[in-house]
C-alpha cells in the first residue's frame, strides 16, 4: 500500500494517506451506444431547461469575458439574501453546492475526525472529508430513508459535521421539520448540521422545511441550496450556503477567491427574478412525478417514496442492469446507483411527458 511507505524517502511523489483510495464521483451516463440524442434522465437535471431570462443574461456576459468576477457575488448575494429573508454576511457561493461541501470539510476536519451521514448519503460528502483525512461514519438508512436516531448513535467525539441531504439523493425520501428539530436538538453544539437542499423546491409537502428558520437562529446549522436543479443551471456551477457568522467566515477565508464567473452570477440573479420559470418547474414534477409512481406501481415495481426531488427511485430486484440497457438501447439514459450500495434499484429523473409515457412503454415490454 502506498500509504504505508515513507513519503519523504520514496522514489516518486506518492499522494497523503488515503486518497488513492477514494472513490471518484460517477456522474450520470450522458451516452447511449448506437442512440442518437438519447433522453438524460440519469442526472436530475432540469428538464425543462433554463429561464429564458437566464439565458439572455448568460449571452450579455459575453460582453465581460476579459473580466475578473466580482469575487463577493455582491449582486446575487443582495438577490438571495432578498429573495430568503436572510442576512448577506452569512452567504457563501460555491462552484455548485459540491464546493461547499469541500469547503465545509476542509474547515472543520483534521485527520481522524469524522463526519456522519446516512447510509445512501450524496457522495460528494465523503469524498471531501476523506481528501480532508476524515473518517465517514455511515448511520443506517432503514427503509431508504434518512433515521434520526441512528445519525445520533453514529456520533462521536470525533464528529465535526453531520450531512443530511434532505430530500436525499439517490431515495429521494425526506425528513420533516420536527425530525429535523429534534436531530438538531440532540447534536452536540460542536457538531455542524449541514442540510442540503439542493431538492427542496421539490419538496411541496407541509411537514418539509429546509431549515433557513432554525438556521438563523442556531450557531451550527448550514443549509445549502443550489441553482443547478430548479433554476436548471447545473452547467453553471452555482450553490449557496447560510451559515452563521464565524462558518462563514472561515469558508470565506480558504474559497477561492473568484469561484463563480460573471456568466453564472448574472445568470443565476436573472433565474431568482424568473418566478414563472420556477414555478413550471415545479408544478412539471408536480405533475409527472405521481404519474410516474403510479405507473411504475402498475407494473408491479417498488417505488421508494414518498420522493421529495425531481427524480423517483425504483426498485428492479434482480435485474437493475439489464433493465438500465435496455432502456438505454430505447434512448432512455436512467442512472444505475449500485455505487451507493443500491444495486436493484434505478434512479429516474421525472421527463417530458413524451420521455414519461416512453419510459413506461419500455417497461411494460419487461414487466407485462
Ligand atoms: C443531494 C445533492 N446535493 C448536492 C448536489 C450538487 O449540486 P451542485 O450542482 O450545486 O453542486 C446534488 C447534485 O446532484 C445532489 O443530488
Amino acid at each position: 500500500m502506498a500509504d504505508d511507505l515513507d513519503r519523504g524517502g520514496a522514489d516518486r511523489p506518492i499522494p497523503k494517506p488515503g486518497i488513492t483510495a477514494i472513490q471518484a464521483y460517477t456522474p450520470g451516463k450522458a451516452k447511449a451506444e448506437g442512440v442518437e440524442n438519447p433522453v438524460k434522465l440519469s442526472a436530475n437535471e432540469n428538464i425543462l431547461g433554463a429561464s429564458p431570462k437566464a439565458r439572455a443574461a448568460f449571452a450579455q456576459a459575453a460582453e465581460q469575458l476579459q473580466m475578473y468576477p466580482d469575487g463577493r457575488a455582491s449582486l446575487l448575494r443582495a438577490a438571495v439574501a432578498e429573495k430568503f429573508r436572510l442576512e448577506p454576511e452569512r452567504l457563501t457561493f460555491g462552484q455548485g453546492t459540491d464546493e461547499i461541501f469541500q469547503l465545509l470539510n476542509q474547515v472543520f476536519l483534521e485527520p481522524g475526525d469524522n463526519i456522519v451521514q446516512g447510509e445512501y448519503g450524496f457522495s460528494a460528502y465523503a469524498i471531501g472529508a476523506r481528501a480532508c483525512q476524515g473518517e465517514v461514519r455511515f448511520a443506517p438508512e432503514p427503509n431508504l430513508r434518512v433515521d434520526v436516531d441512528a445519525i445520533l448513535k453514529a456520533v462521536d467525539g470525533r464528529t465535526r459535521l453531520v450531512f443530511i441531504a434532505n430530500p436525499g439523493n439517490p431515495t429521494g425520501t425526506w425528513i420533516g421539520r420536527e425530525e429535523v428539530a429534534r436531530l438538531h436538538a440532540n447534536l452536540p453544539p460542536s457538531v455542524v448540521l449541514v442540510l442540503d437542499g439542493a431538492y427542496a423546491e421539490f419538496a411541496t409537502d407541509p411537514a418539509y422545511d429546509a431549515g433557513l428558520d432554525l438556521a438563523r437562529a442556531a450557531e451550527n446549522v448550514v443549509v445549502t441550496r443550489t441553482f443547478s436543479k430548479m433554476h436548471g443551471l447545473a452547467a453553471l456551477r452555482v450553490g449557496w450556503a447560510y451559515a452563521p457568522t464565524p462558518i462563514a467566515e472561515a469558508m470565506d477565508r480558504i474559497r477561492l477567491p473568484f469561484n463563480i464567473s460573471i456568466p453564472a452570477q448574472l445568470a443565476a440573479v436573472a433565474a431568482l427574478e424568473d418566478e414563472d420559470f420556477a414555478a413550471r418547474s415545479v408544478a412539471h414534477v408536480e405533475q409527472w412525478r405521481p404519474w410516474l409512481a403510479q405507473q411504475l406501481g402498475g407494473l408491479g415495481l417498488e417505488v421508494v417514496g414518498p420522493s421529495g426531488g425531481n427524480f423517483l427511485l425504483v426498485g428492479f430486484p434482480g435485474r437493475a442492469a439489464e433493465v438500465e440497457a435496455f432502456l438505454a438501447s430505447r434512448g432512455l439514459l436512467v442512472r444505475g446507483v449500485g455505487g451507493y450500495g443500491l444495486p436493484d434499484h434505478l434512479r429516474i429523473t421525472v421527463g417530458l411527458e413524451e420521455h414519461n409515457r416512453a419510459l413506461i412503454e419500455a417497461l411494460a415490454e419487461i414487466y407485462p
